[in-house]
């Protein structure tokens, strides 16, 4: 087992301050290299961070003998391309949701790194955010009896947030053109798709959509999920509210989570923002003689927690010689749940995610 990781970040755009906090402030992770093609970002993100190597070129960065592991922090477009390099370098490799842009693309990249014997994994914040892991530990325990329905709420507005003001305006336009798949509802809605099997460890077999167009292509949409179990049905809705201020110290988004099942049921109760003045946990057990709420105030709920969670869990897992989560699989089958939406929404018709082996678009997208 190693006693340290030493780190490359591949990617100084603007998700980097929120997943680079995790490894800097982890006490066997040295971050050791930064590497970014825009000229001075790499450099300035280095000196930022304490970190002692800039470099402007991919190849240079592998090349580097000290790195161990790198996390791939770039536009989802070029995941693939920088997994395959990465792994054939020899590194362990954290790439940051979506996977890629094709189920296609991701199933090479997990054979890559099945052949190489590295680690690959993608980097889920959602997974990490501390009320939703509580949320998901008392319903393996049983705290809701069997669950029947999940229910996954996005809404987006606007926010002036510190870091929402603070961000590049040329890390969108790659999410909003033929790059992308889907814009909004691909890039941020992987995340919902995720929770959803992850939060009841159920896979989907089934899915029913809606899906409008409206100015960022992600609104309104709805979804309706069958999962693998008979007794239990799932429901997305994605709204765009914009002339809704909403409290956040990220995006302009918020998220709510409601999970029922035969003997109670489970709120989460924010997310991205901090729009609602709720405890982010709130749990309601019928027990016939004594039914009662019980509210987990003092959770963690800052949602930059679920990035450096989850940064600190690969640095772990590498450490510990175990597998972390998102494991390549796993990405694929999240993968599959959006392009399902997608091809649910173009056919009105029901998916099974499973049949998705490549990529679809929804219907007009990148046409204006
Ligand atoms: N977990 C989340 O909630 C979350 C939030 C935002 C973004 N993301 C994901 O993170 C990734 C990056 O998003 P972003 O918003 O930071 O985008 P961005 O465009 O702001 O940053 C990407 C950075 O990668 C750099 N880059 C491009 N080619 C490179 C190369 N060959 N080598 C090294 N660096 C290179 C770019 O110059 C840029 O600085 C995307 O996959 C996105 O979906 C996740």
């Amino acid at each position: 087992m190693p006693a340290r990781v030493r780190l490359g970040v591949v990617g100084a755009g603007n998700v980097a301050r929120l997943n680079v906090a995790g490894y800097l402030r982890h006490p066997r992770c040295d971050v050791v290299a930064v590497c970014d093609p825009v000229p001075g970002r790499a450099r300035a993100a280095a000196d930022d961070w304490g970190v002692p190597r800039a470099y402007a070129d991919l190849a240079d960065l592998l090349a580097d003998p000290e790195v161990d592991a790198v996390e791939i922090l770039t536009p989802t477009h070029l995941h693939h391309d920088h997994v395959l390099a990465a792994v054939a370098a020899g590194k362990h490799v954290s790439c940051q949701k979506p996977m890629a842009n094709s189920v296609a693309e991701a199933r090479a990249m997990a054979a890559a790194a099945r052949r190489a014997g590295v680690v690959l994994r993608v980097s889920e914040c959602f997974w990490h955010y501390p009320p939703l892991e509580h949320a998901r530990a008392l319903i393996a325990d049983g705290a809701i009896g069997r669950p029947s329905h999940v229910r996954i709420r996005t809404v987006v507005g606007q926010t002036d947030s510190a870091f929402q003001v603070g961000l590049d305006p040329d890390g969108y336009g790659w999410r909003l053109d033929s790059r992308s798949p889907g814009g909004h509802l691909f890039d941020d809605m992987v995340h919902k798709y995720a929770t959803a099997l992850w939060l009841v460890d159920a896979d989907i077999v089934s899915v029913q959509a809606v899906v409008r167009r409206r100015d960022l292509f992600f609104e309104p949409c709805a979804v309706l999920f069958e999962y693998d179990d008979p007794g239990l049905l799932g429901t997305m809705e994605v709204t765009y509210a914009p002339e809704m201020w909403m409290r956040s110290s990220y995006y302009g988004a918020d998220e709510f989570f409601e999970v029922q099942g035969d003997e109670g049921l489970i709120w989460v109760t924010r997310c991205t923002g901090e729009m609602l003045d709720l405890p982010p946990v709130v749990l309601y057990r019928g027990d016939r003689h004594d039914p009662r709420t019980t509210t987990f105030p003092d959770l963690d709920s800052d949602w930059g927690s679920g990035f450096q969670r989850s940064s600190a869990h690969f640095v772990d897992s590498l450490l510990a010689g175990t597998t972390p989560d998102m494991t390549p699989e796993d990405a694929v089958r999240v993968l599959q749940l959006c392009f399902a939406v997608y091809e649910a929404g173009n056919t009105r018709r029901r998916v099974d995610p499973r049949s998705v082996s490549g990529s679809v678009v929804p219907a007009g997208w990148a046409e204006w």
